[in-house]
């Protein structure tokens, strides 16, 4: 049962949603109004209403009598008519659902399907009142400049069949955020924390729910610093926080790269519900990982270990080597880098 307390989901109509298709469709091109309009079945001047009602949501289009409309800046902020085409583009089989705030989308992905919506489906959001970290900690939440995105799946298989699902997809999604910003060294800090130059700019929280022996739900959410700058970041955040506008030096097309996310995130689902993983996990976590190599200390169920960081074996265990040449495998738990 819904309450007046639902936060609210913002959709994109069909007509808005043809408009920036056919103007992304033909990125070099005019299109012309006549066309948009018959296509839609509506008036020359509806079609020019709703193109200033994009105007108004932070598209800039260029005019150009005899010619039509070129689409020449998209929006800063996400925005549910672009999201949803280039998930088109990126084939992502996932509904989507985005709400311009929302306490947590990890939350929303769960009374969503306390609603009955069929998954998979995604949630975004330009700002999160109660985002969730690992291990009870907040997530800061509160520049529209960030995603925070979150995909409900209900494998209901062996949970054993997708325990190594969270370190895949941080592998998924290292590998496609690395391609927007080619000159800076993306990588893994175990388990689940996305690293550049020593500072975090991305983290994941993964909630499972269990019906006795099989996976019922598995929620995945990640937050990534994208387009803020860390400078006006919480004081206690600025010195272990980067953001990759930070670390790029520009800002970073935030549709196409959520977009691109939630495909690495249904993608490395895919590949682990299937069986279908063409690298072993270490083989892939190798060239990524932060701490290889580095003195760590970790804090495994109240025990502290420490010992050199070198990789990850089948089961996804941090192992750091001793000084007697063993290796103590680490299962759960935070990882300091030792100063
Ligand atoms: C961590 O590094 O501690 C994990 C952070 C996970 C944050 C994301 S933002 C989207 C999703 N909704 C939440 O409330 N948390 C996750």
């Amino acid at each position: 049962m819904r309450t007046d307390t639902d936060y609210k989901e913002s959709k994109s109509t069909e007509d808005e949603f043809a408009i920036l298709k056919a103007l992304l469709d033909a990125p070099d091109d005019f299109v012309s109004g006549s066309l948009l309009a018959a296509q839609l079945g509506v008036s020359r001047p509806a079609i020019h209403g709703k193109l200033e009602k994009l105007r108004e949501q932070g598209f800039a289009l260029e005019a150009v009598r005899n010619r039509g409309y070129r689409l020449s800046q998209e929006p800063e902020v996400l925005h549910p008519a672009l999201l949803r085409y280039y998930m088109q583009d990126a084939e992502a089989e996932l509904d989507l659902l985005y709400f311009p705030v929302i306490d947590s989308t990890n939350s929303e992905a769960e009374r969503q399907i306390s609603y009955g919506r069929n998954s998979p489906f995604a949630i975004a959001s330009s700002c999160q009142t109660k985002g969730r970290g690992r291990l009870g900690r907040d997530w800061y939440s509160a520049s529209a400049d960030n995603l925070y995105l979150t995909v409900l799946f209900e494998p209901n298989i062996a949970p054993q069949q997708l325990q190594h699902f969270t370190l895949w997809a941080g592998i998924t999604i290292c590998r496609a955020l690395q391609s927007f910003t080619p000159k800076a060294k993306l990588q893994i800090k175990w388990p689940n924390d996305l690293h550049c130059d020593g500072r975090k700019f991305a983290g994941m929280l993964t909630e499972a729910k269990m019906d006795s022996d099989s996976l019922r739900s598995i929620v995945f959410g990640i937050g990534i610093n994208l387009n803020s700058n860390p400078c006006k970041f919480p004081k206690e955040l600025r010195k272990v926080a980067t953001s990759l506008y930070a670390i790029h030096g520009h800002e970073l097309p935030i549709n196409k790269v959520a977009a691109r996310v939630l495909q690495a995130i249904n993608q490395a689902y895919q590949a682990c519900i299937h069986n279908k993983t063409t690298e072993t996990l270490a083989d892939a976590w190798a060239p990524l990982s932060s701490l290889s190599g580095k003195p760590v200390t970790a804090l495994q169920a109240g025990t502290v270990i420490s010992g050199i960081a070198s990789g990850i074996d089948a089961s996804g265990a941090l192992l750091l080597a001793q000084p007697d040449g063993s290796t103590i495998p680490v299962r759960a738990g935070d990882v300091t880098l030792k100063k």
